[in-house]
Formats: C-alpha cells, sequence, structure tokens
C-alpha cells in the first residue's frame, strides 16, 4: 500500500480511538492515546496504557518512563521518529491500575491488530508483562524472555522490560540497558535479513 494510503488510514484508525466507548475505560480517560509514528516505521514499540501525563496529552511515553525510554533509544542511535510508539490499552485504567483482560482483549482486536496490520513493521517490541502476555500467549515472562526476538503468526517480537520497572529496581535499568544493546544490533542489521 502507498505510504500515503496506509497514513491516512491509520490517522483514521487514531480518530476512531479518540471517540470509542467499546470498553469502560472511557469512563475515566480524559484523552485516548492512539499512538504515534510514521506509517512505514521498521518497528513497533508496544507499552502497557497510558499515565498520567499520557492521558493529560494524548500522546505516549512522554512522563517518566517516557523520558527513560528517550534515554535508551538515545544510547543506541535510534530516533524515536523513526519509530510507531503505542500501548495495548489506549486509555488510561484509574489510578493507573494494570488493565483487565477484557479491556486488554477488547482494545487490542479493536485497534491494535488493525495499526500492526497497516504498518506491517518488522519488529515488534514489547515493552513489559502485559505487552509480552499479551502477544504472546499467557505462559510469556519477560524474566525467561528478554533480550530475544520470539515469532508468532509470521510476526517478530523483541522482548524486554517496561522501562517503568527500570525506574524502580536498578537491576532491571541495567538488564534494559542490555537488551537495547542486543535490539540496536538487530536494527542494524539490513531489512532482507531474518
Ligand atoms: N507506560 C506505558 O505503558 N505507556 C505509556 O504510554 C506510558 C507509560
Ligand atoms: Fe476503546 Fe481501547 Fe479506550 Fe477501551 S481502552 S475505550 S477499547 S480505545
Amino acid at each position: 500500500m502507498a505510504i500515503e494510503d496506509s497514513s491516512e488510514q491509520l490517522e483514521n484508525l487514531a480518530s476512531g480511538i479518540r471517540r470509542c466507548i467499546a470498553c469502560r475505560l472511557h469512563e475515566s480517560r480524559r484523552l485516548a492515546v492512539p499512538g504515534e509514528g510514521p506509517a512505514n516505521a521498521e518497528i513497533v514499540l508496544l507499552g502497557e496504557g497510558p499515565g498520567g501525563k499520557e492521558d493529560a496529552t494524548g500522546r505516549p511515553f512522554v512522563g517518566p518512563a517516557g523520558r527513560y525510554l528517550d534515554k535508551l533509544l538515545q544510547s543506541q542511535g535510534i530516533s524515536r521518529n523513526r519509530l510507531f510508539i503505542t500501548n495495548c490499552v489506549k486509555c488510561r485504567p484509574p489510578e493507573n491500575r494494570t488493565p483487565r483482560r477484557d479491556e486488554l482483549k477488547t482494545c487490542t482486536s479493536t485497534w491494535l491488530e488493525r495499526q500492526l496490520e497497516l504498518i506491517s513493521p518488522r519488529t515488534v517490541v514489547l515493552l513489559g508483562q502485559v505487552a509480552a502476555r499479551q502477544m504472546l500467549g499467557d505462559t510469556a515472562t519477560v524474566s525467561e524472555l528478554h533480550g530475544t526476538v520470539q515469532e508468532r503468526d509470521g510476526r517478530r517480537y523483541f522482548v524486554t522490560y517496561h522501562p517503568a520497572a527500570a525506574l524502580r529496581f536498578d537491576w532491571i535499568a541495567a538488564t534494559l540497558r542490555e537488551d537495547f544493546e542486543v535490539l540496536g544490533k538487530l536494527l542494524a542489521q539490513p531489512t532482507d535479513s531474518p
């Protein structure tokens, strides 16, 4: 599909997300957060759900976890505007609780899957346990899979910790830095190598 067409379709999805009332999370959100980045992004970063700053601005990863993520990307020379950054649920859960199974299912099947189909990225980076379970299945654990590429249904996933967890635990910060080194090398490879 031409890039203009997929950009327009991605923007149509974003408009739908901003008006969505398909699950209870719409009741307490201020702004839904569709995600942002180019429609031809090679990499999609997938978080859990918007926090306070995201809910107030409508943009993904712009709070403390986002600033940490920006540093990790910078350390690998990966520019944020090459990536599409989004979350499993597009509306902030009350008190930043973990999204529930039904909310995750509704939001990913209604929106995320369509975004991923349009963008068709080379790699989807799963940030944290919620994103990993949602895309790889209930038995997936970040502690076992972090730093590795997993294939599911013809899609490539790179698993790592959530940047918010790195702000709480030094050992996670160190592991996340190592994982991003691996990711940086993977992304430096030519597009046609597996
Ligand atoms: N945490 C997430 O999972 N996503 C954001 O957009 C911000 C914080
Ligand atoms: Fe719709 Fe997703 Fe928001 Fe639920 S979280 S209301 S499914 S956009």
